[in-house]
């Protein structure tokens, strides 16, 4: 080898090895998951705990921070978590979801390893295994601004994590019965915040509290399984200053649509008469309105709080309003210190239109939810290894779904793995469509993705001229109206195998997911991480010699 080609060499290794997360700090975890009894109804009900707590642990960190988790699955069933929001550069491997990792076998456990690389915000994390969510192991995961990158606001007095979201009394093996029979889950039994409702478990404590005169920070997660939620806090307006890993243009609401999957940090001022006031949080776009109320009190509180709730708004053009008031703050910095706004997604030009299209039909008489006609099935080895271990065929087909499928053709449903092939770092257009008269909620896994148009109707390319290409939230979820659509516009730049899903529980256990694979032509570390040593394996690849390592 001559010097030159050695030098050469020296410098990517020592290239590569800073990308694999080398300087960045370290944070570990044990976790035990276990099931243990709540009664946030007043009736003693199963639910899914991690190290004791319901719902789980929050994880704090800041960007770039390397995370280590070491699970262990005490359940009865095979378990795995992800982390929503979390983009996992190069490394789908650690997603949590079914088509990349296999599941955590009871009484075993396995340690995710991930970098919370170039991001901040609020995040959550939830199971994706079975039925699993409805009965919690979710919580809170926030990423801080390192210190030198500038926040555009105040440093709050404490930051505080509400966790809202609808709930069932059932277990989630009898929710996955009904589901598995062919029925449909029904509607909740009410709303928690925090997994606490005003008729169980410690009702008279305040769920927060805050000292007169200062500001605090509330980072408002819908981790239910259905239903949209207003969140409002009695008389005390919000400033909206962060939004799924962005800071936005910080307007004020009175209240707020927080739909399935989604994450909102606002800012709270304790400037009200000293008393307690009432958080609040209901399902939106249901014919029963369930309602659900915590307390948070100022310190030199003298009285309850008003029994009087803040109405919700009503209809869905309200919630449609409140999107397009969401703007990106395009001076702030985000997790780099340059703006957010730098980067000038409305110039780029879009390679390719896919849209997505959800339906809800009976397959042999049984209730199934598909995209464009094909209800998706987990095989029982994680697509992301049958194509690391270069067998993809003998598991799954690529493209069994068309970009662009005729609007009736979508009735005829497919059950079968779902996967698009991806072209590596193609910027792309996503148009979800929903036909149904029920509101969606739609996720992607390694993104951010700018949420250019929601609108009712049916999507066009003419369309297009209300797209906002100027400061649209760079953002994980998005809601699409009934008879609606949604556009987002990304780049495929992360290598890997990743998830998009209905956010709504129900329909993501019943096939409505697909998954994008983006394979990078190199096949090198510089885009992909290797499968990492401790990854389970399962299905067809476990007697499989492993493949040769990526390259530099
Ligand atoms: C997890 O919790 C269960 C139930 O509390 C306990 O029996 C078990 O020893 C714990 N496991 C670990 C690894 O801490
Ligand atoms: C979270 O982390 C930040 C910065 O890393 C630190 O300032 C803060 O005190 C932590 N909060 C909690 C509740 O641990
Ligand atoms: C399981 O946990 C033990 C310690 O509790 C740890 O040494 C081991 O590496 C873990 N195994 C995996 C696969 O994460
Ligand atoms: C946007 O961020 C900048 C820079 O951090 C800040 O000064 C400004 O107040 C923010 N603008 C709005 C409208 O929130
Ligand atoms: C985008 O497409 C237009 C028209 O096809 C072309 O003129 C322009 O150079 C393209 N821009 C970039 C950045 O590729
Ligand atoms: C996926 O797309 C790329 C680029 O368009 C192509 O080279 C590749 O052959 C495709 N892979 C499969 C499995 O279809």
């Amino acid at each position: 080898m001559g010097p030159l080609r050695f030098m050469f060499l020296l410098c990517l290794s020592a290239a590569a090895m800073s990308m694999v997360r080398s300087e960045d700090p370290y944070l570990f975890f044990t976790w035990n998951v276990t099931y243990g009894t709540i009664s946030p109804f007043g009736v003693p009900q199963q639910a899914i705990f991690i190290n004791g707590e319901f719902p789980g642990p929050n994880i704090n960190s800041t960007t770039n921070n390397n995370i280590v988790i070491n699970v262990h699955n005490n359940l009865d069933e095979p378990f795995l978590v992800t982390w929503h929001g979390i983009q996992h550069r190069k490394n789908s491997w650690q997603d949590g979801v079914l088509g990349t990792m296999c599941p955590i076998p009871p009484g075993t456990n396995y340690t995710y390893h991930f970098q919370v690389k170039d991001q901040i915000g609020s995040y959550i994390y939830y199971p994706t295994t079975a039925m699993h969510r409805a009965a919690g192991g979710f919580g809170g995961l926030r990423v801080n601004s390192r210190l030198l990158i500038p926040v555009p606001y105040a440093d709050p007095e404490d930051d505080y994590t509400v966790l809202i979201g609808d709930w069932y009394s059932k277990s989630h093996s009898t929710l996955k019965k009904f589901l598995d029979s062919g029925r449909s889950l029904g509607r909740p039994d009410g709303v928690l915040i925090n997994g606490k409702s005003p008729k169980g478990d410690g009702k008279e404590e305040p769920l927060f509290t805050m000292k007169p005169g200062k500001t605090y920070k509330y980072r408002i997660c819908n981790v239910g399984i259905k239903n949209s939620l207003n969140f409002r806090i009695q008389g005390h307006p919000m400033t909206l200053v962060e939004m799924e890993g962005s800071h936005t243009v910080q307007n004020t609401y009175e209240s707020l649509d927080v739909h399935v999957g989604q994450c909102f940090g606002v800012l709270v001022t304790a400037d009200k008469e000293p008393k307690d006031y009432y958080i609040v949080a209901s399902t939106r776009f249901t014919k029963t309105v369930l309602t659900t109320k915590g307390i948070v009190r100022y310190t030199n509180g003298k009285g309850p709080a008003s029994p009087e709730i803040p109405e919700a708004p009503v209809g869905w053009a309200w919630s449609l309003n409140q999107f397009r008031t969401f703007r990106w703050n395009l001076t702030a910095s985000a997790a780099r210190p340059n703006p957010q706004g730098s980067y000038h997604y409305g110039s780029i030009n879009i390679t390719r239109t896919i849209k997505l299209i959800n339906s809800a039909t009976k397959v042999d008489g049984k209730l199934r939810y598909a995209i464009n006609g094909v209800s998706h099935v987990d095989p029982p080895t994680p697509l992301k290894l049958a194509e690391y271990y270069g067998v993809p065929d003998k598991v799954f087909k690529y493209d069994i779904i068309s970009d662009d499928p005729p609007a009736d053709a979508v009735d005829k449903v497919t059950l079968a793995p779902n996967v698009m092939n991806m072209t590596f770092r193609n910027f792309i257009e996503i148009i979800f469509e929903n036909h149904e008269k029920s509101i969606q909620s739609w996720h992607v896994d390694g993104y951010s993705f700018f949420a250019v148009s929601v609108e009712p109707g049916r999507w066009t390319p003419d369309r297009r001229r209300n797209y906002n290409l100027l400061d649209a939230v760079s953002r994980h979820t998005i809601q699409v109206f009934p008879k609606s659509f949604a556009a987002i516009l990304l780049t495929f730049d992360n290598a890997g195998m990743w998830n998009i899903r209905s956010e709504l529980t129900e329909r993501r256990y019943l096939g409505q997911e697909l998954y994008s694979s983006v394979l990078s032509p190199a096949r090198s570390l510089r885009d992909e991480y290797n499968m990492p040593d401790n990854s389970l394996l399962c299905g067809i690849v476990k007697g499989l010699p492993k493949p040769p390592p990526y390259e530099i």
